[in-house]
């Protein structure tokens, strides 16, 4: 029996994915599992890795691309019980989610409920998870506080948008001018901040609705400079969240550049008092699953069942396969999707 997965030689653009047909089954080693792979995300974070600028990941090389996916155990390796066999799980892998087979530790796994669709699911382990900590686990928000969302039209911006719907809190989210329909669909107030200074149009929404200027948080994956533009949205007392340094990876900033802008976060969160109790900090899913792996496990769950729930409401807007790989990253590249695109293995 032949199977398919993406595999990258070398970084690059979108034409270094490529579709490979494997003839031996890979076997599961002590601790880990065999997965048959139903749904794959993908995002920006994967073309980040692909063009060989992301700091946590250099090689080697080659290897499969895919930074969460959703699938079924099928074969466990020497001492592990655990999940069961024909179990649907959930991993955050990082890489090696582009596959229909995939050998992974048994103890990052979290079940998946039954009768959930996959590729809903799978916008739960990287989008979801990582706009949940960074709104609950960062800071204590109460409900009816104005948070700001920059890149609000991107996967990550649409699950920051979703979650704060259903914790009750008001959004703001930038994003540019064809997206803002997306944004406005969660109920959220859409700047186009390619068009006039969106620090002012915050300060501005703000003092209509709430009667106070600036907002509670601010989430900002654009890094470098651009966090002292979100810094500035902040009111009294508010947290800027920064969690990318999407300016870095698009090759258009210094890694230079990305380094001072979290070194900035740092400074601002350590002199506090001076800016009128506004605090920073930098957030990492991967780093935070390193030291609160618990934490991760029970967010997870929870997600999944308010996903069930019909609480959330992942925004999938394809389903692709594998062979699409190429397509979807030009896609990513391009920017301003709206959603999640699924490959489905
Ligand atoms: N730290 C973590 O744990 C973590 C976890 C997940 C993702 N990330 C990072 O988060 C970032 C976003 O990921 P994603 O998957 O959501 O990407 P995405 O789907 O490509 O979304 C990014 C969005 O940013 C918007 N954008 C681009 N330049 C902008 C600017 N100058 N101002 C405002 N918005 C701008 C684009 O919106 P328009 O097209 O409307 O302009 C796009 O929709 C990436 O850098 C990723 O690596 C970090």
């Amino acid at each position: 029996m032949t199977w398919d997965h993406i595999r990258i030689a070398r970084f690059g653009g979108p034409d270094v994915l490529e579709l490979v047909h494997e003839s031996i089954m890979p076997e599961p080693g002590p601790g880990e599992v065999r997965l048959r792979v139903i749904a794959a995300g993908t995002g920006f974070t994967d073309s980040f890795i692909r063009r060989g600028r992301y700091p946590d990941f250099k090689g080697p090389l080659p290897f499969t691309p895919g930074y969460d996916l959703v699938g079924i155990v099928e074969q466990h390796g020497p001492g592990v019980t655990s999940p069961p066999i024909g179990q649907i799980v959930a991993d955050l892998c990082v890489t090696g989610g582009y596959t229909q087979y995939a050998i992974r530790p048994a103890n990052g796994l979290v079940p998946v409920p039954d009768g959930l669709d996959p590729a809903e699911a799978v916008c739960i382990p990287l989008a979801y998870l990582t706009a949940f900590q960074m709104l609950t686990r960062c800071q204590h928000l109460a409900p009816g506080a104005t948070i700001l969302v920059i890149g609000a039209s991107g996967t990550v911006g649409t699950a920051l948008l979703d979650l704060a719907r259903a914790l009750g809190l008001n959004a703001i989210g930038t994003c540019s001018a064809a997206n803002m329909p997306i944004v406005e669909r969660f109920g959220a107030t859409a700047i186009d901040y390619r068009n006039g200074d969106f620090v002012a149009a915050v300060h501005r929404l703000t003092t209509i609705s709430q009667g106070t200027s600036g907002v509670a948080a601010a989430f900002d994956a654009i890094g470098g400079p651009h966090f002292s533009r979100s810094f500035a949205c902040l009111a009294q007392g508010g947290l800027l969240v920064g969690y990318g340094s999407q300016t870095m990876a698009t090759g258009r900033e210094s890694l230079l550049a990305a380094a001072l802008g979290i070194a900035r976060l740092k400074l601002w969160n350590s002199l506090s008092p001076l800016f009128g109790g506004r605090r920073a900090c930098w957030y990492s899913i991967t780093d935070r699953r390193k030291t609160h792996q618990d934490d991760f496990k029970s967010d997870m769950a929870l997600l999944f069942q308010r996903l069930h729930n019909h609480t959330i409401h992942p925004t999938v807007i394809d389903r692709l396969p594998l062979a699409a790989a190429q397509t979807v990253h030009r896609r990513i590249d391009a920017g301003g999707l709206g959603g999640k695109i699924v490959l489905l293995p």
